[in-house]
């Protein structure tokens, strides 16, 4: 078994897409394993995304974060990190295989809805940004 940090992003939140992200997880046999609704800080958001702070996007993508309400989860399952990625698909939505969150719901490469871990180094260190050992189960 393996864990992956996912977060529905503001954009995902306003328009009510929750429901609908929790369900395709859920219906591909992926279980949620932990769960809540924050509302980063720009500073929090920085340090959640420092592996990008030399990219053109770094200002813009952490206004965009800290700019509502997040879902954050912690996702289990076999291979879940890759398996997640795929339900997501690419980080463009232009890229992204039909059928996939990003795909259907994606309305820019930024406002994307959806977050997931690339790695098991990455996936460690987000979930432990987010969660203490009570919240996951
Ligand atoms: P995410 O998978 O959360 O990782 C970094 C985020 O930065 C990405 O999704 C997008 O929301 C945002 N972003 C904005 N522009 C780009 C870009 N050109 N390439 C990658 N990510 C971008």
């Amino acid at each position: 078994m393996e864990r992956t940090l996912a977060i529905i992003k503001p954009d995902g939140v306003v328009r009510k897409l929750v429901g609908t992200v929790i369900q395709r997880l859920e219906q591909e046999g992926i279980r949620v394993a932990g769960m809540k609704m924050i509302r980063l800080t720009k500073v929090q958001a920085k340090g959640f995304y420092k592996v990008h702070q030399d990219k053109p996007f770094f200002d813009s993508v952490t206004d965009f974060m800290s700019s509502g309400p997040c879902v954050v989860m912690v996702l289990e399952g076999e291979d879940v990190i890759a398996h997640y990625r795929k339900i997501m698909g690419a980080t463009d939505f232009k890229k992204a295989a039909e059928g996939t969150i990003r795909r259907d719901f994606a309305t820019d490469i930024e406002k994307n809805v959806v977050h997931g871990s690339d790695s098991p180094e990455t996936a460690a260190f987000e979930i432990g940004y987010f969660f203490s050992a009570m919240e996951v189960g």
